[in-house]
């Protein structure tokens, strides 16, 4: 079990807010970025390409870990 069956849900509470996806391994770096609008909701996992997640702007995100906000 590596977690990457894990899905999380990223709630957008305002328009324009972004998903970044980070690539896996020893480079680092921008993948992947989605725009959410107010009210939209992304699902997604990890992935063997896609090891960290950077939410920019104002939305609630539920993970195993728990649920939380990013401040506006
Ligand atoms: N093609 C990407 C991948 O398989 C898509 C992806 C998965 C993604 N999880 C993500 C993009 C999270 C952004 C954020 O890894």
């Amino acid at each position: 079990m590596d977690g990457k069956d894990d899905f999380f849900v990223i709630k957008a509470k305002e328009d324009g807010v972004n998903v970044i996806g980070l690539t896996r391994g020893t480079d680092t770096r921008f993948h992947h970025s989605e725009k959410l609008d107010k009210g939209e909701v992304m699902i997604a996992q990890f992935t063997e390409h896609t090891s960290a997640v950077k939410i920019r702007g104002k939305a609630v995100i539920q993970t195993s870990h728990g649920e939380m906000d990013t401040e506006s």
